[in-house]
């Protein structure tokens, strides 16, 4: 049996570690995540591992970027099964802080970036992105990792990820990955857990119908006569609400009605009361 990463909870550990291997000269990476861990997840740390000496995955459930009490609190909390699944890959520290560590009695900075967090999941979870860029900032500086790994399911929040780095002059080097998926295309997620059986047989309708708007936004053909459509079909197929689906620039995000230079096509759906999103290239 191969014995699973060391686990750390206390920061200052941590930061003893690191400073070790950084005197060594070593790379350290770090790839982000919120446990749950599946086959996106462990790409990353598949992809940290070939570029890095060093590789921490940090696993914290950070309640500040929960916009609902219960999504919170059904959020899957899998930290053993997490630890077993990073056992072959040779992860040198699982960093699974508290939320005191995290957050300690009297926090009150939050940083946010602006602009990028106005559209997509910005615009419909309020506070989300604040928490994710507060979260990342504490977790690039409580590791300290010259490289982090994102995977761009998350697209919008890989793009702010890159913003804040770049605004703040923090020293890492920000690495997108492409989107892990299931055979039948549903791009992996932790939240695909939440799904009824029911639910889940439905749920790549949402990746399929994004791959054909995708085809016909590449042939030019503009958004508003692709959308109504695609929007019954999901509907159809059990979707209780498709909350965006919107073409947008790969950089800047800016809102696009044709696939004119780099764009992504972008989606947030809800099925059996979970929200689903997804992004693909056009
Ligand atoms: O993508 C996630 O799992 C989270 O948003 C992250 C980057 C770990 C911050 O909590």
């Amino acid at each position: 049996m191969v014995n699973g990463p060391e686990i750390v909870r206390a920061r200052d550990d941590l930061r003893a570690r690191v400073d070790a291997w950084h005197a060594d000269g070593a790379v350290v990476g770090v790839v982000p995540t919120m446990g749950a861990l599946h086959d996106g997840h462990l790409s990353l740390v598949e992809a940290a591992k070939r570029d890095c000496d060093r590789v921490i995955v940090t696993l914290f459930v950070n309640p500040r970027q929960f916009n609902s009490a219960s999504d919170l609190a059904t959020y899957p909390r899998t930290e053993e099964s997490d630890a077993a699944k990073l056992a072959p890959f040779g992860v040198d520290a699982l960093y699974a802080p508290s939320v005191t560590e995290v957050y300690p009695a009297g926090f009150c900075t939050t940083v946010s970036v602006a602009g990028l967090t106005d559209v997509l999941c910005g615009a419909h979870r309020p506070g989300h992105f604040d928490g994710v860029a507060t979260v990342v900032t504490k977790l690039f500086t409580q590791t300290k990792a010259d490289r982090a790994y994102f995977g761009q399911k998350d697209y919008q929040q890989l793009q702010v990820v890159r913003r804040m780095a770049m605004d703040l002059d923090l020293e890492v080097t920000i690495v997108g990955c492409p989107t892990v998926r299931e055979t039948d295309g549903l791009a992996m997620s932790p939240r695909n857990l939440k799904l009824t059986d029911e639910g889940r047989a439905a749920a790549p309708a949402l990746a399929r119908e994004m791959r054909t708007m995708a085809l016909q936004l590449r042939r030019g053909e503009p958004l508003y006569a692709l959308r109504g459509a695609a929007v019954e079909r999901l509907e159809g197929a059990g979707f209780e609400k498709v909350e965006y689906l919107e073409l947008r620039g790969a950089e800047d995000l800016e809102l696009l009605e044709r696939a004119v230079g780099p764009a992504r096509l972008f989606a947030a759906a809800w099925l059996d009361g979970v929200r689903l999103i997804d992004n693909i290239e056009v």
